[in-house]
């Protein structure tokens, strides 16, 4: 359980890979979106995927969490091929993840948009919600307090019954995390958390990125930001046009002569400072 230890929990667990993805790639009837992607995930670690837009992050994101089958390759999970599971299958198995763009229900109040992400974990079947049987009562309870920590543990001081339109955008990206959070995930995938956000906003969640990571929680991070991500990655991974192009450490990555070739030439030459950690 995330809230509950400070410390990195386990350390000597942090260089077990806990994914492994092998040969992946993907088809949607043209050319491959992804070709042939291999890395592994560290337990406890930040993974960051990066790369051009359309360089296919959010469609290997897809294919970890199970909205994608993979055309080719495979994703194991603690050994185990995941690559066949639907998304709730995996996010039983500790697989959560937040969107590229907002998905916050607008009709509902934010506690009950945090209490979205723990429906996978509430035991209590459908009659005993009827029945208001104890079993229920008592599940109810602990899942609103869980909602109140997590709102907290992301830094949203907001009242729980407000609707989310009452918030800014940047609490409503830390709702998302928070729904994310509620299943109790170990490995949490974050699409552009801090797309839209002003730099304080940024400095705050790569704070909760580095509390995760403390927590055990291995981080998968599809980012723009490169200040975020050269600050707060463990490992990178670097995408264009489908292929991995590159891997390593922050200071690895930003001077492979690939990685500066692709940022010029999808964004032009302020780029290149961008990359630079
Ligand atoms: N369902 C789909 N059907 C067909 N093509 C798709 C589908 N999903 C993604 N693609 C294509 O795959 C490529 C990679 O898209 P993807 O969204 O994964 O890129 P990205 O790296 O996340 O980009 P961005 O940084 O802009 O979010 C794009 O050319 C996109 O059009
Ligand atoms: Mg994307």
């Amino acid at each position: 359980m995330i809230l509950v230890s400070g410390k990195k929990a386990a350390q000597q667990h942090h260089t077990a890979s806990i994914v492994q993805v092998d040969g992946l790639g993907k088809k949607f009837g043209g050319p491959p979106v992804l070709n042939d992607i291999s890395f592994k995930l560290q337990r406890g670690q930040v993974h960051s995927i990066i790369g051009p837009n359309g360089a296919g992050k959010t469609t290997l994101l897809n294919i970890l969490t199970g909205i994608y089958k993979p055309t080719t390759g495979h994703v194991l999970l603690h050994g185990s091929d995941m690559s066949a599971l639907e998304p709730h299958q995996l996010a039983a198995c500790g697989v959560s993840r937040t969107f590229q763009n907002l998905k916050v229900c607008f009709n509902m109040s934010v506690q009950e948009n945090v209490l979205l992400g723990r429906h996978l974990h509430l035991q209590t079947g459908f009659l005993a919600g009827i029945l208001r049987l104890p079993s229920m009562q008592k599940n109810e309870e602990e899942a609103h307090t869980l909602a109140r920590e997590l709102l907290e543990f992301v830094g949203l001081r907001v009242d729980a019954a407000l609707r989310p339109d009452a918030l800014s955008y940047g609490a409503l990206k830390r709702l998302e995390i928070a729904r994310a959070l509620a299943c109790d995930p170990q490995l949490l995938l974050l699409d552009e958390p801090a797309a839209g956000l002003n730099p304080q906003e940024t400095m705050e969640i790569k704070k909760l990125i580095e509390r995760l990571a403390e927590q055990s929680v291995t981080v998968v991070l599809v980012e723009h930001d490169m200040k975020l991500v050269m600050g707060v990655s463990d490992n990178i991974v670097v995408m264009n046009y489908g292929q991995k192009i590159a891997e390593g450490s922050p200071e690895t990555v930003a001077q492979n002569p690939d990685v500066i070739a692709a940022y010029l030439g999808a964004h032009g030459k302020q780029e290149k400072a961008e990359v630079t950690p």
